[in-house]
C-alpha cells in the first residue's frame, strides 16, 4: 500500500462533487498511528496533543519541538495515510517567512506530507506564500483553538449573519490561495455546508455537516479516553473504562501476590 498523497487528497473533491468522504484522525504516537493508518486518509497530528498528552489547558503554550517529536512518532508508525502536522501557535502568524521557516522545519524533521494552520482571510497570504514553494497547507477556520484568548471560549462560531459572512469569505480566501484543504470546526451547520460549497478544496468538518467533503475528530475524544469532550464528538469506544478495570484488576493481583502467575515468571530449566 502506497502512501496516499496530498494531490490525491486534493482531488477527492472533483467539479464541488466528493464521491468518497475524506477520513481523517488525530494521532501523537507511533503505536496510535499504526492502528488507524489503515483506516485513514489522513492522519493528524493535532496541537490538541497540548491538552491530551501534556495536560495544559489550552493549545497555546505548544511547542515546535513537541510537534517535531510526535510528528515523526507518527510518521514512523504509518506507511498508508498522509500526515499533516499542526503549526503551533506563534510559529507563523508573524510573516509568511516566519511560516515558511518552521513549516520547513516540521516537514524536513518529521518526514511529514503538509502542515496545518489556523486563520482565514488574515492568512491567506501566507498559505499561498508555501504552498508556491513546496509546502502544501491545511486551513482551519470556524472555531480556532488557537484563538481561544480572542473568541472567549470554544463556542459554536457562525450564529450572526456578520460572523457567517466571514467564515464563507475565509473559507473562500483560503482555498484560492491555494489551500488543499480547509478543516471547518465548530461552525453551525447551514453555514459550514455554505463554506464547504463555496470552495473548490475538500472541507474536513469536526462539528460541521455530514456534507462537508471529510470529518476528523481528536482519536482520544472518540475512543473514550478524554474526559470532556464537545457536543460534536460521538463516542466508538469507552477505553477509559477498560484502562481504569485492568488496572484495577493489576492492582487487586498484586495486592493479593496472584500477579506475577507461573506464565509470568523464569522458571530454573528442567524444573
Ligand atoms: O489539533 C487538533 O486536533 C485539530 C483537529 C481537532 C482539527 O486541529
Ligand atoms: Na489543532
Amino acid at each position: 500500500m502506497k502512501r496516499l498523497t496530498i494531490p490525491a487528497i486534493r482531488r477527492r473533491k472533483q467539479d464541488g462533487v466528493t464521491a468518497e468522504p475524506i477520513v481523517m484522525l488525530t494521532a501523537y504516537t507511533a503505536r496510535q498511528a499504526q492502528l488507524l493508518d489503515a483506516h485513514c486518509d489522513m492522519l493528524l497530528v493535532g496541537d490538541s496533543l497540548g491538552q491530551v498528552i501534556y495536560g495544559l489547558s489550552s493549545s497555546v503554550p505548544v511547542t515546535m519541538e513537541m510537534m517535531i517529536n510526535h510528528g515523526a512518532a507518527v510518521v514512523r508508525g504509518s506507511y498508508h495515510a498522509a500526515v499533516v502536522v499542526d503549526m503551533p501557535f506563534g510559529t507563523y502568524e508573524q510573516s509568511p517567512a516566519q511560516a515558511f521557516e518552521n513549516a520547513a522545519r516540521l516537514l524536513k524533521e518529521t518526514g511529514c506530507a503538509a502542515v496545518k494552520l489556523e486563520g482565514g482571510a488574515a492568512m491567506a497570504e501566507t498559505v499561498a506564500f508555501l504552498s508556491q514553494r513546496g509546502i502544501p497547507v491545511m486551513g482551519h477556520i470556524g472555531l480556532t483553538p488557537q484563538a481561544v484568548n480572542v473568541l472567549g471560549g470554544y463556542n459554536a462560531r457562525g450564529r450572526s449573519a456578520a460572523e457567517a459572512d466571514k467564515i464563507v469569505a475565509d473559507a473562500r480566501a483560503l482555498d484560492a490561495a491555494g489551500a488543499f484543504a480547509i478543516v471547518i470546526e465548530g461552525v453551525v451547520e447551514p453555514i459550514a455546508v455554505a463554506a464547504s460549497e463555496a470552495i473548490a478544496c475538500p472541507s474536513i468538518g469536526i462539528g460541521g455537516s455530514a456534507r462537508c467533503d471529510g470529518q476528523v475528530l481528536v482519536t482520544e475524544d472518540m475512543c473514550g479516553l478524554f474526559e470532556r469532550v464537545p457536543r460534536f464528538v460521538k463516542r466508538y469506544a469507552d477505553m477509559a473504562t477498560t484502562i481504569s478495570e485492568a488496572a484495577e484488576t493489576f492492582a487487586a493481583e498484586v495486592r493479593a501476590r496472584s500477579f506475577p502467575g507461573i506464565d509470568q515468571t523464569y522458571q530454573p530449566r528442567g524444573a
